[in-house]
């Protein structure tokens, strides 16, 4: 895809797409209009992604954060993307096919992984709805993906919450927020996470 993006008509069918797959699976989605562009590329920028390793996207739907790694320089042979809506990963492989598309559940990594699974990771950005992941699963799920990644490596959670998705775990992991970004539906946020060394 051109660096760009999608067209506008393709972002009115995608806008339609999400909020139909949005009214059947609320918690699924999180959110019921893709994520602006703005709040990509800042999820991208916080992350820190090194273009000379792999970097991993849980959550992907339409592809906006997707295309954001893209427009900031990686490589679509180095981006990884793991999303659980079957239709959703039909869409971002007929628009990225040079990126590897996993559809599986990110709470379940490793085997969702499959043949990726030993692969380290430079920075992960994660659009996975974790608020409206039970309680009990916020804190492996996030572990889950620190394994998964180089040390000192980030993580940025997207987010439409006042407060972190889930808090820092003194000696484990810290999290700090961004700025809110108001052009976007609803505005959002990202919550960077890292783990304690
Ligand atoms: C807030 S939306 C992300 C939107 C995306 N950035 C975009 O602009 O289209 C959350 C996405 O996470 C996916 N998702 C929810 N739970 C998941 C899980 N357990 N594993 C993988 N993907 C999941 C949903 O299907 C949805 O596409």
């Amino acid at each position: 895809m051109a660096k760009s993006g999608v067209s506008l008509a393709e972002r009115i069918e995608d806008e339609v797409r999400f909020f139909k797959t949005w009214a059947t699976s609320p918690i699924k989605m999180g959110a019921f209009s893709p994520t602006s562009r703005a709040l990509a590329s800042l999820m991208v920028k916080l992350a820190e992604p090194d273009p000379s390793g792999y970097t991993l996207e849980v959550g992907s739907g339409t592809g906006v954060v997707t295309q954001a790694m893209l427009d900031a320089g990686l490589s679509p042979d180095k981006i990884i993307c793991v999303e659980y809506d079957k239709d959703f990963c039909r869409l971002l492989r007929k628009r990225f096919p040079d990126i590897a598309i996993i559809q599986g559940d990110a709470l379940n990594l490793d085997d969702t992984l499959g043949e990726y699974r030993d692969l380290t990771f430079s920075a992960i950005l994660s659009g996975l709805p974790l608020l409206n992941v039970p309680r009990a699963k916020r804190v492996p799920y996030i572990e889950s993906l620190f394994d998964h990644m180089a040390p000192g490596g980030k993580v940025s959670q997207l987010s439409y919450s006042p407060v972190p998705p889930q808090d820092a775990v003194p000696g484990r992991f810290t999290v700090e927020g961004s700025k809110w970004v108001t052009f976007n539906l609803p505005p959002g946020r990202v919550w960077v996470y890292k783990r304690v060394i």
